[in-house]
Formats: structure tokens, C-alpha cells, sequence
């Protein structure tokens, strides 16, 4: 069995629900406390055992390329007495050891397609994807670590799933599951009425590279887009794919309420700001 060495992020979106922040800015710099979301999903990969991250980036991502590269400049005037905390902070946004690819996806034709764009990159190999929106918050051992674990266990394609209300169906790709456990169906946002089940999928996959033959072969479904649950669906019937219900907080910053709720959490937990907003926050709310 191959080690998942690589992972890809998916950050050439629109982001058209956190307009007008996204106009010019990637949603995915828009930071939750003191570091932007895709930092904390890059975090997750390198703390898994990744040692390559894939980008697959458009024209107005250029900030994500920035942050995870070298600032000279920067780093220069920071080798001063007293600055020694912040030169680390910046040094610790990406070990050495670890390789950044970049790739565009021209236009955005959806996330399978965005996947697809990574072909060439992964090569003959399981990868994980990662999507930075769905931020997961597992002190103890990471979402994709969990993940992880069980590819090692079962050499299968996984799916990270949670429990979603019934009435947000229509928001994720909903699975249907056989008496093994095994992931037999996938449908995409469907109405109440029409789903499976209540478990949607959430932004983490680990997937073989046969994920890019079904990709190739699938046209424009659901929404216009190119999407990456019609290639699951494809590689379901040939090859097992499994649900991975993780431990875990999920907060979907791609929705203004989601990023809200993990903004208040993490200042929470935060070690020098968390004793002052829990403060602040009984303040405004008697
Ligand atoms: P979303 O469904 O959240 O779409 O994509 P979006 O464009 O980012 O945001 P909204 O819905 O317009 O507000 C899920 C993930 O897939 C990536 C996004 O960057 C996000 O990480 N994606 C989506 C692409 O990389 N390319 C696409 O064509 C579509």
C-alpha cells in the first residue's frame, strides 16, 4: 500500500457568498483570529504526514501563493531583540521539509474539475483533497489523520461524513450505505424527501488515482459544474469507498455563519485573547 504523501486543495472557487470580501481577496486568506482559513487545513495535511501540497489556484489567488512562500523582507526586519516570537511564527507557516506545487484551473468549472486539474501532479498515487472551507477542529488527533488511519487499514477510497439536520440535505452530498458500511450511493444535494440518508460528505477525501479516469469520462451535472461527487459515484462501483465519521468540530466558512461561529470559538480557545472575549462576550449578552 502507498503512503498518502500528497494532498490537494481545491482554492480556484469563486466564493460568491462572501461577497463583496472576495471580490479581489481568496476566501480562503479571510483568517479565523490571527491566521487565514487555509492555513489551518494545510496545518491539518503537514500534521497528517503530507509532504506535498497541491493547489489548484486561480487568477485571483495570488495571496495564498504568497503566504506559504519565503518574505524576505519581512523576515529581515524581524531579526531584531524582542521580535524573536514573530520571526518563528512566520518560519512555522510551512517546514522547509515541505513542497508547494501550484496549478490553475482557467475557469471555474467545479471541484471535480478543479480535482481533475491536479492529475498530472499526483500521479499513480492515493492523495488526500482538502477543502480549507470546512475547518475542523480535533485537538486530539486531526480529521485527516483519522482518515488516514483508516486508508492504512483498508487500503479504501474514504469519505470524511458527519450527521447533517434534515432539512440542509440539499446542501451536500448525501451517502447511502450497505449492511458492510460500504459507501454504495452518493447524491448530490438532494431534497429531504429524495436523500439516502443524513450523512453528508464534508471537505476531506482520501481517493486513488483512478478518481482521474472517472473525473475524464463524467460531463457538466448538478449546478453546471464539473462535479467531484459524480466521480465518486462512478468510482463506487468499481472500487470500495468507505464513510469516515470523524471526531470533530466542522464549521463551514464557506457560509458567513459558519465563519462567524468559528471566529467566536477559536478566539475562545485562543491562549492569549480567549480570557478577555469570553469577558467581553458575558458583557454584551446580559
Ligand atoms: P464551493 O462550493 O464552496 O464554491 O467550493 P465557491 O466558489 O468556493 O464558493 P461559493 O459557493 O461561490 O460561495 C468548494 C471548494 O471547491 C473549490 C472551492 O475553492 C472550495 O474550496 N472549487 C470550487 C474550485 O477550486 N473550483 C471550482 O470550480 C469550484
Amino acid at each position: 500500500m502507498k503512503r498518502i504523501r500528497k494532498a490537494v486543495f481545491p482554492v480556484a472557487g469563486l466564493g460568491t457568498r462572501f461577497l463583496p470580501a472576495t471580490k479581489a481577496s481568496p476566501k480562503e486568506m479571510l483568517t479565523i483570529v490571527d491566521r487565514p482559513i487555509i492555513q489551518y487545513a494545510v496545518d491539518e495535511a503537514v500534521r497528517a504526514g503530507i509532504d506535498e501540497v497541491i493547489f489548484v489556484t486561480s487568477e485571483t489567488k495570488r495571496a495564498i501563493e504568497d503566504h506559504f512562500d519565503v518574505n524576505i523582507e519581512l523576515e529581515t526586519k524581524l531579526k531584531k531583540p524582542g521580535k524573536e516570537s514573530l520571526l518563528g511564527e512566520l518560519r512555522s507557516i510551512l517546514p522547509l521539509s515541505v513542497t508547494c506545487v501550484y496549478t490553475r484551473q482557467h475557469e471555474p468549472l467545479g471541484l471535480g474539475h478543479a480535482v481533475l486539474c491536479a492529475k498530472k501532479i499526483v500521479g499513480d498515487e492515493p492523495f488526500a483533497v482538502l477543502l480549507a472551507d470546512d475547518l475542523i477542529y480535533s485537538p486530539e488527533q486531526s480529521a485527516l489523520s483519522q482518515m488516514i488511519e483508516r486508508y492504512e487499514a483498508t487500503g479504501a477510497n474514504i469519505l470524511a461524513v458527519e450527521m447533517v439536520k434534515p432539512s440542509e440535505t440539499d446542501q451536500y452530498g448525501i451517502i447511502e450505505l450497505n449492511a458492510e458500511g460500504e459507501v454504495i450511493n452518493l447524491v448530490e444535494k438532494p431534497s429531504p424527501e429524495l436523500a439516502p440518508s443524513n450523512l453528508g460528505v464534508v471537505g476531506r477525501y482520501i481517493l486513488n488515482s483512478s478518481i482521474f479516469e472517472e473525473l475524464e469520462k463524467i460531463g457538466i451535472g448538478t449546478g453546471g459544474e464539473i462535479q467531484l461527487t459524480d466521480g465518486i459515484c462512478r468510482l463506487l462501483k468499481k472500487e470500495t469507498v468507505i464513510a469516515h465519521r470523524f471526531e470533530g468540530i466542522r464549521y463551514d466558512c464557506g457560509s458567513k455563519f459558519g465563519y462567524v461561529k468559528a471566529n467566536i470559538d477559536y478566539a475562545l480557545r485562543h491562549p492569549e485573547l480567549g480570557g478577555a472575549v469570553k469577558q467581553y462576550l458575558k458583557e454584551k449578552l446580559r
